[in-house]
């Protein structure tokens, strides 16, 4: 018995050491460790033993089952692992699948960028509400009520009280009532003018404002920081200029222009934001004293910026969502 236990042990020693995939492993199980497989065939035989060999084999008998089926299931699951390469057939020379991956909209990399330019200049970034009361809106940046400056906004008003903001401008009221002067973060976000839409104007668009309250505060000081923006934005040679303008919460007001290029046809000067000093009226109104603190303010439109630097000419196409335009960026 003894030397069939050791023919058994070296025979299956032999045959997995040649086994190479988990077919060939399946057919050493059935002659090996199936029911009528040499192993349990020579239990059988074991048990028919008279007692005192039974004693004397018992302890090899079981080595030799136990050694058997380690061995038998870490081969198995060495092959399982591999995952049988040879089972399958691998063509190498195929082309990879192309995974697609998203990317994010222009507007939010447009923003993305801007944000960037002002964190080093030292702003902070802060957000408000889209609904907004005709208080944060109008009132407390020095629109009268029956102001003609209104007009120069095409409000959709919720009801009485209550407008889809027109611009990003109510931000610096909440902002300044809510902190004390230094201040100097700009404010991203949507908003809402009822207008007719067309390649240039669309019924929403993005703005970012920017405010800066500090004790003398200077219109140069504000020239100097959108120059330095622009130059960073569209280029170091791009050319701008301020034009004096009017809103009803800076004065003196500004817009800033810059040169715009289209290939293939003439240049034009193109608006790109406004700014100004924030008026007294508007600091007093959030508790703010004018005689200690002045400050500027600017607010752009991120879709116009974006339309200026990638020559796209319809605002429209930011919010189509086609995917032939949106894959360009
Ligand atoms: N809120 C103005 C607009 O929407 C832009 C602006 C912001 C102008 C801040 C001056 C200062 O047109």
């Amino acid at each position: 018995m003894q030397d069939k236990i050791q023919q058994i042990t070296e025979g299956f020693e032999a045959e997995i050491s040649a086994v190479k995939d988990l077919k060939m492993l399946e057919e050493l199980r059935l002659q090996y460790l199936s029911k009528k497989g040499l192993v349990s065939v020579l239990l059988e035989e074991f048990k028919q033993l008279p007692v005192d060999q039974k004693k004397e084999l018992g302890q090899v008998v079981n080595k030799m089952k136990n050694q058997i089926q380690d061995r038998f299931n870490s081969v198995k699951t060495e092959l399982e692992e591999s995952g049988s390469v040879t089972d399958e057939f691998i063509d190498l020379s195929l082309p990879g699948r192309k995974k697609n991956i998203g990317t994010k909209h222009i507007l939010t990399q447009t923003l993305d960028e801007i944000k960037d330019i002002f964190r080093v200049l030292g702003f902070s970034v802060q957000e408000g509400p889209e609904l907004e009361s005709d208080y944060y809106n109008f009132e407390a940046l020095n629109f009268a009520p029956d102001h003609p400056a209104r007009d120069m906004q095409d409000t959709f008003f919720v009801n009485e009280k209550f407008v889809l903001r027109t611009h990003t401008s109510p931000v610096q009221i909440r902002l300044m009532e809510e902190k004390k002067p230094p201040i100097r973060a700009i404010m991203p976000g949507k908003v809402y003018r009822n207008e007719a839409v067309s390649a240039k104007s669309y019924c929403l668009f993005h703005q970012v404002e920017g405010l800066y309250i500090d004790t003398d505060v200077t219109f140069a000081e504000l020239k100097g920081m959108l120059i330095s923006f622009v130059k960073q934005f569209f280029g170091e040679d791009t050319p701008y200029r301020f034009r004096k303008s009017f809103f009803p919460f800076t004065e003196p007001s500004a817009e800033m222009d810059i040169w715009w290029q289209p290939s293939g046809k003439e240049g034009r000067w193109m608006e790109i934001l406004g700014c100004g000093m924030v008026d007294p009226n508007v600091l007093k109104n959030v508790g703010i004293d004018p005689e200690i603190y002045s400050g500027y303010a600017f607010g752009m439109g991120v879709e116009r910026t974006a339309m200026r630097k990638y020559g796209i000419d319809d605002i429209r196409v930011f919010f189509d969502n086609d995917k032939r335009f949106l894959v360009q960026f």
